[in-house]
Formats: structure tokens, sequence, C-alpha cells
């Protein structure tokens, strides 16, 4: 048995020195030490032989096996550390390549062309006046003469919230307007305060969404007239859309909460499906105004025969299809990441607008 053992040490050793794997270690490993392992085997013989010799070759059988086991653990922490160094090697980073860009948001065109108006309205004097998106009847339609069962009413196809009857149940504003109504009631005139957000109808086609922004105006004082308005929205047109001799018409036209009211008109030409603002046959409606209706000031609680002034409401994303030639208006909506790439701002950064306006 002594002389098996040795010849048995050598062959054992000689496997694990020429394992040239992880894989072939373990097949090392394991026809040493296995369940049928040649040094398990061996130790399964040691029953048969006398108490003497059993004893000497157990006590040298297990020093030999504790002798493999840490000589299988160092080629095992060797391999392990060649493959760390191969993998460390070819997986090495160049610290020199320029890191990779953080990638920037953009600003929304309507958040853009809102900052734009503001921008040149609060030039010219005016502040900023908000209301709430759910509103009530009177505020949307009464308080703005719009009766119930006004013709008025219809064209504006309302969501409301809730049962009920009509007149009591709540609504998502139709138009910006019901603000002048707001502010009139919360304050004194003088008034000039212009009223961005967000207007709802339940309408859904390429010119109109369901959700949508406007801006309102609304100019209240003793001595404010028609020549005013004419004045102040040229201004604004011509600095809005930065073309100083913009061709402009204002054509009679009928809102319940002006008299007289008109729409007006930006003269623009289209060739071959291309739309260009300033020359040209054209034109093309940018917004609605008038000299406010007595009865709305009334109803705001402001008398009629002392004051007197102008409103005018504007869609803002009309506005940006125009300036900016987007061409489907559902799309302002769609969040598609690459129309706000393309379409969108980068900062709300507006010198040109300031300088262009006539003061
Ligand atoms: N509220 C109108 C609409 O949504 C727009 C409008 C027209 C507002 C004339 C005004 C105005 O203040 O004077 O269609």
């Amino acid at each position: 048995m002594q002389h098996e053992l040795s010849g048995l040490r050598d062959n054992i050793i000689s496997e694990i020195k020429n394992a040239s794997s992880l894989a072939e270690l373990e097949v090392a490993r394991v026809s040493a030490l296995g369940k049928k392992g040649k040094l398990t085997e061996l130790m399964k013989e040691l029953s048969k032989i006398g108490d003497e010799e059993r004893r000497n070759i157990g006590s040298e059988l297990n020093n030999f096996k504790k002798e493999i086991i840490t000589l299988i653990e160092i080629r095992k922490r060797q391999f392990e550390s060649a493959a760390l160094n191969a993998k460390l090697e070819k997986e090495s980073i160049d610290v020199t390549l320029p890191s990779r860009a953080d990638s920037m948001g953009s600003i929304h065109p309507v958040s853009q062309v809102i900052e734009e108006m503001i921008t040149i309205f609060c030039d010219m004097g005016f502040v900023i006046a908000s209301g709430p998106e759910i509103e009530e009847d009177f505020y949307n339609f009464t308080a703005l003469n719009i009766p119930p069962e006004h013709p008025a009413r219809q064209m504006h196809d309302t969501f409301y919230l809730g049962e009920g009857q009509k007149s009591d149940k709540k609504l998502l504003r139709t138009h910006t307007s019901p603000v002048q109504v707001r502010t009139m009631i919360a304050g004194h005139p003088p008034f000039r305060i212009i009223a961005p957000g967000r207007t709802y109808r339940k309408d859904y086609d390429i010119t109109h969404t369901p959700m949508f922004h406007q801006i309102e105006g609304l100019v209240i004082d003793e001595k404010t007239h028609l020549g005013h308005l004419k004045g102040c929205l040229a201004d604004f047109v011509k600095a809005f859309f930065e073309v100083q001799d913009l061709p402009l018409r204002f054509r009679p036209s009928y809102f319940p909460f002006t008299e007289p009211s008109a729409e007006m008109d930006i003269g623009c030409s289209r060739n071959a499906g291309q739309l260009k603002l300033g020359g040209g046959e054209d034109w093309m409606e940018i917004l609605g105004c008038g000299m406010v209706n007595p009865k709305v000031l009334e109803a705001s609680g402001v008398n009629s025969d002392r004051y007197q002034g102008f409103a005018f409401g504007l869609g803002v994303e009309r506005a940006a299809m125009l300036k900016y030639g987007i061409p489907d208006l559902r799309a302002f909506f769609d969040s598609d990441i690459r129309w706000l790439r393309h379409y969108g701002f980068g900062s709300l950064d507006i010198p040109s607008l300031l300088s262009g306006l006539s003061r």
C-alpha cells in the first residue's frame, strides 16, 4: 500500500500541475478526491488492513489529502487571477476619451410663444392675470353677455363636469375671457391685463385639439378708444412676428362680449403650399377683438357710464404655427420627442423681440 501511495501521489500532483484551465483543474480534483476518486478509493481500502499499518498509512493519507487540497487551491487562485488580469487588459478604460454629452431638454413651442407674448405685452405696461380652468357658467358665459340659449353657447362645445342642470354645473372654461370678468370683479379700474392659459372644447381634427391655449387682453379706463385697440394690436403683431411692415386689416365681426367687434387679419402669401408672412394677396385671421360691451362691464361691477376699453383674444398654437412654420396642430400635444427636438427651443432668450418693439 505504501508503494501504491507514492505512485498515486506523483500521478495526482502531476495531473494538478498539468491542468491548464479551471475546468481541467476541476477534472483533476474529482479524479483524486471525488466520490470515486483515486484517493477516496484508497481510503476505503484502509479498513481492510491491520491496525498498525492503518494508523501509519491513515495519517500519511490524511496529510497527503491536505497537501493536494492546498495545491488545488493555489492553482485555482492562479487561474482566477490570470482570468481577471486578462479581463482587465481587455476592458481597459481610455480615460482620455471625451465624456458623453448630457441630453438637454427643450422649451415647448407653446411655452416659448406664451413667453414671447408676455414679454411684448408687459413691455407695453400690461400685467398678468389668471383664473381657474374649472369655471362657472356665470364667468364663462352669462357675465360675458352669453345668456342661456344664446347661440354662441353651441359654438363653444363645452365640457361640463358632474351631474345636474347645465346652468349650475361647473365646466372647463372654453376661452380665457372669463378672466376679464374675474379681474374686474376683484379690482378697480383702470385695468390693463393679459391672461394666458389653457382652454377646452370638445373638438379634435387637424386644426382643433380638445385643450389649447389662448391669451386674453383687457384694457379699461376712462378714455381708451378704438384707436388704442388698433395701435396696441398693430404694435403687438409686428413685434411678435418680427415683420415691421406687416399688412393688417380689421374686419367687422361679432362677439357677444364686445361692441363693436372685429377680427384682425395679417397679410400673407402662399407659394406652393409655403406660407409667407408679410406681402402678398392673402389674409390670415389672427385674433378677435373689440370694445368691451357695456353689459360685460356692468355684470362685472364696473360703471359703464364712466369706464370703457377694449379686449382681445388670440390662439397661442395658431400664432406659434404661423411664426415657426409648424404644419399640424395636433403634434403640439403628441409628446413626440423627435418633434420636440426639432421645434423646441434651447432657452427663453428673446432679445430680438425686445429690440423690435417700437417705443
Ligand atoms: N373669447 C373668444 C374666443 O374664444 C376670443 C375673443 C374675441 C376674446 C374677442 C376677446 C375678444 O376678448 O374681444 O373665440
